[in-house]
């Protein structure tokens, strides 16, 4: 085991060393693993897509739906490529989309909780976003949702 992964186990990766490339089209995506989640190009107006890299390496996907901000944030996949797992990338994503949604004053993001991969069920999965804050508004749909606190107002 590397000293990278023992070093965060548990604790998000410090968003300042993920590198976040808005996508504009799928040939951006070098690997295959992440190319498949992240969907078809061009996409709707609504969708913002990022590959996220770490020291030069693309570790996952972020995509978001952009609704009107007195709807919600939507967080529409998540996804981290499976060597990567485990590290804290995924919970730093999540910081990503609270300052995404701060800086676009939504107040709130939403997720259905749905695993894309085999290696974490759908109770796991829930476990998960239940620990980062999220709760349930509807458990047929499996929607979780994330109030966000207001961005405190700037300083005169
Ligand atoms: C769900 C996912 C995003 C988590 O990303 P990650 O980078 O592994 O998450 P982190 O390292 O930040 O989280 C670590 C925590 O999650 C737990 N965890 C991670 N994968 C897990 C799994 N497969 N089963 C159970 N727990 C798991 C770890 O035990 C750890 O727990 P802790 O917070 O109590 O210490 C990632 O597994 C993934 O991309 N899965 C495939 C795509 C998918 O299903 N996305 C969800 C779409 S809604």
């Amino acid at each position: 085991m590397g000293a990278e992964k023992s070093g965060t186990r548990g604790k998000p990766v410090p968003i300042a060393r993920l590198e976040f490339i808005e996508l504009k089209a799928e040939t951006e995506i070098n690997s295959g693993e992440l190319r498949a989640p992240a969907g078809d190009f061009p996409g709707r107006c609504i969708d913002l897509r990022y590959l996220v890299v770490r020291a030069g390496r693309e570790v996952a996907i972020v995509w978001y739906n952009t609704f009107p901000p007195d709807h919600y944030l939507v967080l529409y996949k998540l996804f981290v490529a499976a060597k990567f797992r485990r590290r804290g990338i995924g919970s730093a994503l999540i910081q990503h989309a609270e300052a995404l949604a701060r800086a676009r004053g939504y107040n709130r993001i939403l997720v259905h909780a749905q695993p894309l991969s085999d290696d974490i069920t759908e109770k796991q999965l829930i476990g998960w976003y239940e620990k980062r804050g999220f709760k349930c508004t509807d458990p047929e749909r499996e929607t979780y949702v994330k109030n966000i606190s207001p961005a405190a107002p700037a300083q005169c």
